[in-house]
Parts: structure tokens; C-alpha cells; sequence
């Protein structure tokens, strides 16, 4: 799909979406397409008792002008839309045209939305748009979408600048789709060194990568990652992405993603049911990745570092046992006392791998750790654990701008005695209280100081439910939230 910006002059003919502010008459375009009518959209409102409310809208069929269709989006009052309402409305426009099978339609970006300029609000509402014209049909042996859509034109009062603006989201856009193709395969296809192969080519984007083979993680003492997948017939992988578009020796930002491409939950193996669903166990690597893309597609004047852990974790006469003892990167000695808490024991290498390779200004884990995350959050706000007040606050703000929300728990001593063991240092789970904060604490352990902070995606990687900007399983949740947090605070 084509997205255009074209200057605010209507098209001749086909599918036209116009916004329409509560309780004023119709201006500008709208204005114009009900005199092409005849009247027609003002006569269709009063029939319909269609007043401009917000999230009401109105289909007019065949309604004279040249029109195909006439769909009428109330906003409220224009100037009070957030630019996440303006994503959302370009989200909701598109999923409009494709229910109606068009192949092309525009969408009219008049009225003071947000109290943005034109080229702003027209960027935002084009960007929900490629949010939501995304699918995974890789699998499907016929293709399911008989009419494509083919161009989605923004009707602007400054095109030239939408165009220009829209560059950035665009590569958003991208990111995000990256990281929910990787979440939505499956995982015999998606397998740690398919997954390691499929960041290649960022290559091409500027972004320096690095695969990191078992026997090279064997050299820098990687035992905890490495016991994880010591059950799987696929080979551990661990990706390092460097992007470089910063001042030359700028410290990095770190962001780290878990990649367990499938958690069986090995010798303490889970539940049959559901458990198809821990093929999206690797949500934050496919976060990361995204993240990255977005980054350097959009060519973001900042230093940043992504590395992901990549596993599968699987019961096998290799498999690590429940008592096992193994000796970190760090040095610290885990009893890895249940093998479903197989998470934790990716990051703690990757975690101290990163502090120690590249003394980055902070770290940024994703993971989806624990079911406990989903009992206390649901679906709407990820976990946000962190030693910084100062990060957790620009990610809780990133989260409210960009709809991606998080939520601070708390870390504390009390939580960290709960993970003292009386062989090893530390033991892998903490029993059935506080199991999102105990497992944070676990991975506190491993970060040696370091500003960080911890996102348990466990509720929103996945199968968060369809919204305005959003259709697919895997949702691509953290890629928006992350670029903010970056281009917000980070980018000169
Ligand atoms: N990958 C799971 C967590 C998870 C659960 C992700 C549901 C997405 C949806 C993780 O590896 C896990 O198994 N955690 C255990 C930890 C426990 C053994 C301490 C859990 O949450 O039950
Ligand atoms: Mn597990
Ligand atoms: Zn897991």
C-alpha cells in the first residue's frame, strides 16, 4: 500500500473520508463535497442525526459528485485531539476502506487538528493508517485479500511537509511490522539461528551486526544463557546491533530484548494448553529489532545498542535439570531451581554482556517473564521495573503519548532476600508471591549499577486484542515507545 499527500483539492471520483467537528457547520473540503453533492452530505447528517460526535461516523452511499462512498468521522471538538487520537483516526479511516474492499481512497485532512500544523496532523493520521495495514499471510497458500489496497491519499493543506514529516513514521511503521512478523511466525520456521539469519539485513541500513555462535558465548562464560538452550536441537544465538548515528564516542543506549523462540517450559515442562501461544516468547527481541530498524531508517542522531537473546527451551535427555547449578557471565552461580524461569537466565548474561562490553548511558530490557505480570496488569500497561527515577518517568511518559503504557512496581532489599539461595548465589524462581517483582530483582542482580530499567511484555507482545491501530497477534508493542523515548530525550 501507497500512502500519497496530496494538496487539499478533492479527488474526481472513488471513496472520500471527511472529518467533521461536533455541533459547526461543514468547512473547507467537506463543505466542498456537500456542494458537489447537491447538498446531499448535509441532507444525509440531518436524516441521519449525525452531529460531528466523536467516534460516531456516518457511510454515504452513491451520494451524487462523483463519490463512490462518503464516509462522514466525527471528532468532537478538532483541537482537542491528542496526536495519539489523530494515529488512532487514521487507523480507524483505514480499517473504514478496507471493510468497504476499496482499493484506494482519501482521506480529507482539513480542520485544527490537535491544535497541530497541517503537516503534523496529516503525518500522524497517515501513520495510524500503516499501523493498521498490516497482515501475515506468509502461511496462507492463497493469497486471502481478493481487492488490495493499493493508495491511501491524504488530502493536506501542506503535502510537501506531511511528505517530509511522515519520513520518520514511516520507519516507525516499519519497525513495528518487523517485530510483529516475527512474533506472529511460527516456531519451527522461527527458530534462534533463523531468527539471528533474519537480522542481516539491517546490515544494509547502516547497522553493524554482530552473531555470536555458542562456542563464542562459551568464551565469555555465558552459562546461564547457554544451559537454556542446551535442550534444543537449535543452536543459541545472541545478536548485538550497533547503530551509530550519534557524536563519535557518545556513550550508547542499551536496549536488550529476550528471544526464547519457543518456551515449552523444558523438564518443568507447562501445560498443553496454550502453550502454541509461547511461540511469541522472543516478543522483546522482536521489539528490539524493530527498534533498531526504526532507528536507523529514520537515520536518528543517536548512539544506540541492541542485543537479543536467542534460544529455545525444551525438555530433552540434554536439557537442564530443576537443581542444576551454573555459573553466570558475571560470576554469580544460579540454582536454576525451575526451568520455566528461563527468561531471567537469557537476559542475566546478555544484561551483564552489554554493561560490561559497552558502558551504555542506560539499559532497556524487554521480556515477556512472567504469567504473574498478566495477573497483576492485564493487557493495558506493561510492568515497568527500574534503579532511576528518572528513566521510569520518560518511559511512563513515552507510554502515555504513544498509547504503548507502562506501569511502575516497586523493587526493594525484601523482595531481593526472597531470591537468596543456600548453595548458590541466587536461585531462578521465588515462589508463588510477588513472581513479576522477584523475577525483576533477579535480573537487578545483573546490571552491576547500571541505570535500567525492565518491561515484563508478558500481557502485551501478544495477543493484546484488535484495536484502531492495531489487527495482528503479535502487536509490535515497545518499537513506538522506545523510538519516543529516544527521539524525545536522546537525539540532539
Ligand atoms: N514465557 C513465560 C512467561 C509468559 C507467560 C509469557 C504467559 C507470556 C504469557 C516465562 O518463561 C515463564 O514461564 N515464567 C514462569 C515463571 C515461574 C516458573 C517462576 C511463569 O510465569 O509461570
Ligand atoms: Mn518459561
Ligand atoms: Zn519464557
Amino acid at each position: 500500500m501507497k500512502i500519497s499527500f496530496v494538496s487539499a483539492v478533492l479527488p474526481k471520483t472513488g471513496v472520500l473520508i471527511l472529518l467533521v467537528a461536533e455541533g459547526k457547520g461543514l468547512e473547507g473540503l467537506a463543505a466542498e463535497a456537500d456542494h458537489r453533492t447537491g447538498g446531499q452530505v448535509t441532507r444525509a447528517m440531518a436524516a441521519a442525526k449525525f452531529t460531528g460526535k466523536r467516534d460516531t461516523t456516518l457511510d454515504l452511499v452513491a451520494p451524487g459528485g462523483g463519490f463512490t462512498r462518503i464516509v462522514l468521522f466525527g471528532l468532537g471538538a478538532p483541537a482537542a485531539l491528542r496526536p495519539l487520537d489523530l494515529e488512532m483516526l487514521g487507523g480507524a479511516a483505514a480499517g473504514v476502506i478496507q471493510a468497504l474492499k476499496a482499493d484506494r481512497a482519501a482521506i480529507a485532512a482539513g480542520l485544527d487538528l490537535g491544535g497541530l500544523a497541517a503537516k503534523e496532523a496529516s503525518a500522524l493520521i497517515a501513520s495510524g493508517v500503516r499501523l493498521r495495514v498490516y497482515s501475515f499471510n506468509r502461511y496462507k497458500s492463497k493469497k486471502p485479500e481478493a481487492v488490495p489496497l493499493n493508495e491511501v491519499s491524504i488530502l493536506t493543506a501542506d503535502a510537501r511537509g506531511a511528505r517530509q514529516r511522515f519520513i520518520g513514521f514511516d520507519a516507525v511503521a516499519d519497525g513495528v511490522h518487523l517485530a510483529r512478523d516475527l512474533v506472529n511466525e511460527p516456531p519451527n520456521h522461527l527458530h534462534p539461528v533463523e531468527f539471528a539469519d533474519r537480522m542481516r539485513p539491517l546490515a544494509k541500513l547502516g547497522v553493524k551486526i554482530s552473531i555470536m555462535t555458542p562456542a563464542q558465548m562459551k568464551r565469555l562464560g555465558m552459562n546461564a544463557l547457554l544451559g537454556v538452550a542446551q535442550g534444543s536441537a537449535h543452536e543459541a544465538r545472541m545478536v548485538v546491533m550497533e547503530w551509530k548515528g550519534g557524536k563519535a564516542g557518545e556513550r550508547p543506549l542499551a536496549f536488550i530484548g529476550k528471544g526464547v523462540t519457543f518456551d515449552t517450559g523444558g523438564i518443568s515442562i507447562k501445560p498443553a494448553q496454550g502453550m502454541e501461544d509461547m511461540k511469541g516468547d522472543m516478543g522483546g527481541a522482536a521489539c528490539v529489532a524493530g527498534l533498531m530498524m526504526a532507528l536507523a531508517k529514520r537515520k536518528a542522531k543517536v548512539n544506540a545498542v541492541g542485543a537479543i537473546g536467542l534460544v529455545e527451551n525444551m525438555p530433552d535427555g540434554k536439557a537442564q535439570r530443576p537443581g542444576d547449578v551454573v555459573t553466570s557471565m558475571s560470576g554469580q552461580t544460579i540454582a536454576v531451581l525451575n526451568t520455566d524461569a528461563e527468561g531471567r537466565l537469557v537476559l542475566a548474561d546478555v544484561l551483564w554482556y552489554m554493561q560490561d562490553r559497552f558502558k551504555p548511558r542506560f539499559m532497556v530490557d524487554l521480556a515477556t517473564l512472567t504469567g504473574a505480570i498478566l495477573v497483576a496488569l492485564g493487557k493495558e500497561h506493561a510492568g515497568l521495573f527500574s534503579n532511576n527515577d528518572e528513566l521510569a518517568q520518560r518511559l511512563s511518559e513515552a507510554g502515555y503519548a504513544t498509547g504503548e503504557k507502562v506501569w511502575r512496581m516497586p523493587l526493594a532489599p525484601e523482595y531481593d532476600k526472597i531470591i537468596d539461595h543456600d548453595v548458590a548465589d541466587v536461585k531462578n524462581i521465588g515462589g508463588r508471591n510477588a513472581g513479576s517483582i522477584t523475577a525483576a530483582q533477579f535480573l537487578q542482580r545483573f546490571v552491576n549499577g547500571v541505570p535500567w530499567a525492565h518491561l515484563d511484555v508478558a500481557g502485551t507482545a501478544m495477543d493484546t486484542g484488535r484495536s484502531a491501530i492495531n489487527q495482528s497477534w503479535g502487536s509490535g508493542w515497545g518499537v513506538r515507545l522506545l523510538d519516543r523515548l529516544v527521539a524525545q530525550h536522546y537525539e540532539k
